[in-house]
């Protein structure tokens, strides 16, 4: 999979990709992800990347002419399958995106900023619209780099056995179940016997009982009939 990540702080995407599964994801060669700075495009002689709104609201607008040139020219370049624009008003980010997401080959990301971009490159270039949660962030890149490393984890290869996405919270629908390790027993506290019981079907049946509990529980709203 191929990532291209458009933004005015490419600073801010440099960490969240140089450690850990991330890192391993890219050292293997199973994504690219390429942060493309979008001041870099304008043809401004102060290398604006904001402007004006029409019609006299308070709030600065993303320049149209430095996306539209930076988009151009990675158009030209390749197919690409989804144009994600990130934005507080946006589709809520959920699993089931993600794993879509994880399926395509070329994608391209762009960071929102100030009031956003303008309409017209909503209704013509971006295909989809990302929010990450009920909340405001001051820019779209920590969002960006949530929904690549939620998509990415997914990629063939990237996760081992140890760390599975089939067994993440959300991915069948419920919360994970709880989790111990060693000491057997902690400040007087005793890890389940059954987990400890090396009977795999009982074990099998508690996890998914408290998975299903801590669903109910914690998230009434994920309940299906
Ligand atoms: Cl994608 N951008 C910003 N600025 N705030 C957000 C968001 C995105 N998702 C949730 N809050």
């Amino acid at each position: 999979m191929r990532i291209d990540i458009l933004t005015i702080l490419p600073r801010l995407l440099e960490s969240p990709f140089a450690d850990s599964i991330m890192k391993r994801a890219v050292d293997k060669g199973l994504v690219e992800i390429h942060i493309h700075d979008i001041r870099a495009y304008s043809t401004d002689k102060h290398k604006k990347v904001d402007d004006y709104a029409f019609g006299g609201s308070a709030g600065m607008v993303m320049a149209i002419q430095p996306i539209a040139d930076c988009i151009h020219a990675l158009k030209a370049e390749r197919q690409y399958d989804e144009i994600i624009y990130m934005t507080p008003d946006g589709e809520r980010l959920n699993q089931g995106i993600c794993n879509r997401i994880s399926l395509q080959k070329n994608i391209i990301i762009l960071c929102g900023h100030y009031k956003g971009i303008d309409q017209r490159l909503r209704d013509t270039l971006i295909t989809r619209e990302i929010s990450i949660g009920d909340y405001v962030l001051s820019g779209g890149e920590l969002a960006a780099a949530v929904v690549v490393d939620s998509v990415v984890r997914l990629l063939p290869g990237v996760l081992n056995d140890e760390t599975s996405a089939l067994t993440d919270s959300f991915q069948d629908g419920l919360l994970a179940p709880p989790v111990y390790t060693r000491p057997a027993e902690w400040n007087g506290m005793r890890v389940p016997d059954v987990l400890m019981s090396g009977n795999q079907k009982a074990i099998e049946d508690w996890l998914m009982e408290k998975a299903i509990e801590r669903t109910r529980q914690r998230r009434p709203d994920m309940e299906k009939d």
